[in-house]
């Protein structure tokens, strides 16, 4: 379903992505880990055409993202780092905004916009100014605004950024219940997130791609001082790829 082949992006002389490659297949969730810094939001920023790369390229259900844009952008949902919520309009308007510019209309968009408030929880906060809004619920409003038209996959930038410990269990399970019919790929740093909600992780680090596979196949490439890849953390396994030096015993 997405295909990353060898994707660069330099910002000036500052190299963010160094030909990174990496898929995820058809109804998976893939997690994108990474320091900050790593190049998650830029290789997302890419895959949604937002920026072009400098070199190297990706599919999108077999769409390329140079050469058909606007139909990669057509199927994907994206929450971006930074939501553009804006402020003065109440979230069933915003949400009608967004139909309205992914092409719904009529009876279509009235089917989709209860369905958005009703999958994303927004019941409580309809009539509310988005400038009013707690930060989960502006979370809510972004992922109902990736998710309006239908889209197969889904790109989310640290879905759970800046939540309370509630608030990330709803959006886990709200990306659970989704990752049954889409393909799905998010951004983190946080380790548990992924061990949560990924099928196969991708690891990046300063722009380039350190591993990726199943958190099985990620244990099995680290070289552990006695213990089994199957008793090996997350965390173990993350720090050992990332700084192989350090014999980390955490
Ligand atoms: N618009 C930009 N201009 C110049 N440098 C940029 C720009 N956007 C990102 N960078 C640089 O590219 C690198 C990758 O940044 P990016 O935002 O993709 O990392 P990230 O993995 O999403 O980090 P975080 O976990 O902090 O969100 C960083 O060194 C960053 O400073
Ligand atoms: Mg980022």
């Amino acid at each position: 379903m997405i295909d990353v082949q060898s994707l660069s992006m330099r910002y000036g002389p500052a190299t963010a992505l160094d030909h990174v490659s990496f898929q995820a297949n058809p109804g998976e969730v893939l997690g994108l880990l990474g320091p900050n810094g790593a190049g998650k939001t830029t290789a997302m920023r890419i895959l949604t055409t937002y920026l072009f790369p400098s070199s190297g390229t990706a599919k999108v259900d077999g769409f390329d993202i140079l050469e058909n844009p606007i139909e990669v952008r057509k199927r994907i949902g994206y929450l971006p780092e930074t939501v553009p919520l804006y402020g003065d309009m109440r979230v069933d308007e915003y949400l009608t905004f967004v139909g309205k510019a992914r092409a719904l209309e009529g009876a279509k968009l009235a089917e989709r916009i209860e369905w958005v408030k009703n999958t994303c929880h927004l019941k409580s906060a309809w009539k509310h100014l988005l400038c009013e809004l707690s930060k989960g619920y502006g979370q809510r409003v972004g992922i109902a605004q990736a998710l309006i038209h239908d889209p197969k996959v889904l790109i989310l930038d640290e879905p759970t950024s800046g939540l309370d410990p509630i608030q990330i269990i709803e959006i886990r399970s709200l990306v659970k219940s989704l990752a049954k019919e889409k393909t799905i790929i998010f951004s983190t740093h946080i380790l548990q997130e992924v061990e949560a909600l990924a099928d196969r992780i991708v690891i990046i680090n300063e722009g380039k791609l350190v591993a990726q596979g199943t958190k099985q196949e990620l244990a099995e490439k680290v070289q552990n001082s006695g213990k089994a890849a199957r008793d090996l953390s997350l965390e173990e396994i993350f720090i050992q790829l990332l700084m192989p030096s350090q014999r980390v015993a955490v």
